[in-house]
């Protein structure tokens, strides 16, 4: 983003679609023997949605997508770009995207692509939608950006309790109903580093997990450092300033660690336990964090629509009655393992509160069905073959799936779904 763009680019309309099944933390941690304060405070998690072989990447982002449509009145006609961000895609060349263009009926005068830098690869698609935009290459028309994955560890690994999947839709538009994203206080970030990767040839992501905690804060760092010597006037930038501040969540936990880190940011020094700063600094993390991170703690790691998850839990909260006057700033930070990270402001708009229950998830993620731990690792291994060419039809029906949009198997190598338009 530069400081070119007008002011109003930004986020019109959002949804988020995920699994109809989900697994209890505590019974992982007790299968797992380990203590469930672990998995429950220690990481921040309290349950992890789980999918069928039916509810894949395509069909999560169809679904999502198709929801932040018809909630905000959008007639798929008006999406001239449709950016798929995921890293976990269902084929080495054919992108999710042009899957999903075809499951909601675009137009085929779209621009349509997937992006993938793992958690990051919905904000890169985010940002370069506001481009297009701002460059007035859109001619009225708006973006559909979805984040979707699957985050998959493995039975017994350390990464094992920070899976989950689901998708967020984000259609973004010139008139922004709900967050208006600020161009010029923003930062970028790109190292290499091999903290989190996923091979070609598995379906399970590698991690060295402590030092992808400390590549993702100095990440966070190098991010911020941009942003400030970008922005000219740094004192925008100013946490104490800031109604919510939003970070990529690959588990609750991470976004106490950040919040931390950026206020050592901001101080330019270390706070330690015991540091005059921290009990503020813990205060700000209880007032300007932790009361959206609902949604994340009950739906586990969804990669790179983690972050967006955070904004729709905030979002949701806003009271139409009583809302807040005003717009309000808010800061958003996404990590991409690998790494590239990006620090941007937004500012949430004075009728957002309007669309509160439009946007709300909670009715759905509370019909979900909770799996025993047996059931889950069942549902594990039926995944394993789910891509593999004339393998078993993949049926909906076996799981009472209440969705609109299924993967249904491989035929002649060709993937299968149903639902949407055709
Ligand atoms: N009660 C309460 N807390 C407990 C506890 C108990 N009984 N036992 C342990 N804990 C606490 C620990 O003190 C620790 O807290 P702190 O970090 O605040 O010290 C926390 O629980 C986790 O314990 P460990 O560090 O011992 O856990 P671990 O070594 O088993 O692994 C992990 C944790 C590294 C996050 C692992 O789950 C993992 O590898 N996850 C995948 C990688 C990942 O998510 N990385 C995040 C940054 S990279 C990124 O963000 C991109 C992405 O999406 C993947």
């Amino acid at each position: 983003m530069t400081g070119t763009h007008p002011p109003h680019v930004g986020i019109d309309a959002m949804a988020f679609h995920g699994p109809e099944h989900y697994v209890d933390m505590s019974d992982l941690a007790r299968a797992r023997g380990v203590d469930p304060g672990k998995f429950l405070q220690g990481l921040g998690q309290r349950q992890m949605a789980v999918p069928t072989p039916c509810e894949d990447t395509v069909s999560m982002a169809a679904a999502a997508g198709r929801r932040a449509l018809r909630g905000f009145d959008i007639d798929p006609a008006e999406i001239g770009m449709l950016i798929v961000g995921t890293e976990t895609g269902v084929d080495h060349s054919k992108p999710v995207a042009v899957y999903v263009h075809d499951l909601l009926g675009l137009s085929e005068r779209c621009r349509t692509f997937e992006t993938k830098h793992a958690c990051y690869g919905a904000m890169a698609g985010l940002t370069a939608a506001v481009d297009w935009i701002a460059a007035g290459r859109a001619r009225g028309r708006k973006a559909l950006i979805i984040a979707s994955d699957i985050a998959r560890y493995g039975v017994g690994t350390a990464g094992e309790p920070t899976q989950g999947a689901g998708a967020v839709a984000m259609v973004i538009s010139a008139a922004p109903r709900l967050l208006a994203l600020d161009a010029d206080a923003a930062g970028d970030y790109t190292r290499q580093v091999m903290d989190f990767w996923r091979p070609l040839y598995s379906k399970y992501a590698l991690a060295d997990g402590h030092y992808s905690i400390a590549c993702y804060l100095d990440a966070l760092s190098g991010a911020l450092a941009d942003a400030r010597d970008k922005c000219g006037a740094p004192e925008r930038l100013a946490l104490a300033s800031m109604r919510a501040c939003f970070y990529h969540v690959p588990f609750v936990k991470m976004a106490r660690k950040a919040h931390h880190r950026h206020w050592e940011a901001e101080l330019g020094r270390a706070i330690a336990p015991g540091d005059a700063a921290a009990a503020a600094v813990a205060a700000s993390y209880e007032s300007r964090v932790a009361p959206w991170l609902d949604l994340n703690a009950v739906v586990g790691n969804i990669y790179t629509g983690s972050l967006f998850l955070a904004l729709i839990d905030y979002l949701r909260r806003l009271d139409p009655v009583d809302p807040p006057a005003g717009d309000l700033p808010v800061s958003l930070f996404s990590y991409g393992s690998g790494c590239g990270a990006a620090f941007c402001l937004g500012r949430v708009q004075a009728g957002a509160a309007r669309y509160a229950a439009r946007l709300d998830p909670q009715p759905a993620l509370a019909r979900r069905r909770k799996l025993d731990v047996p059931a889950y690792e069942a549902m594990l291994a039926a995944c394993e073959a789910a891509d593999e060419s004339d393998h078993a039809v993949a049926d909906p029906d076996a799981w009472q799936l209440e969705g609109d949009f299924f993967y249904v198997g491989t035929r002649d190598h060709v993937r299968r779904y149903r639902g949407g338009t055709r």
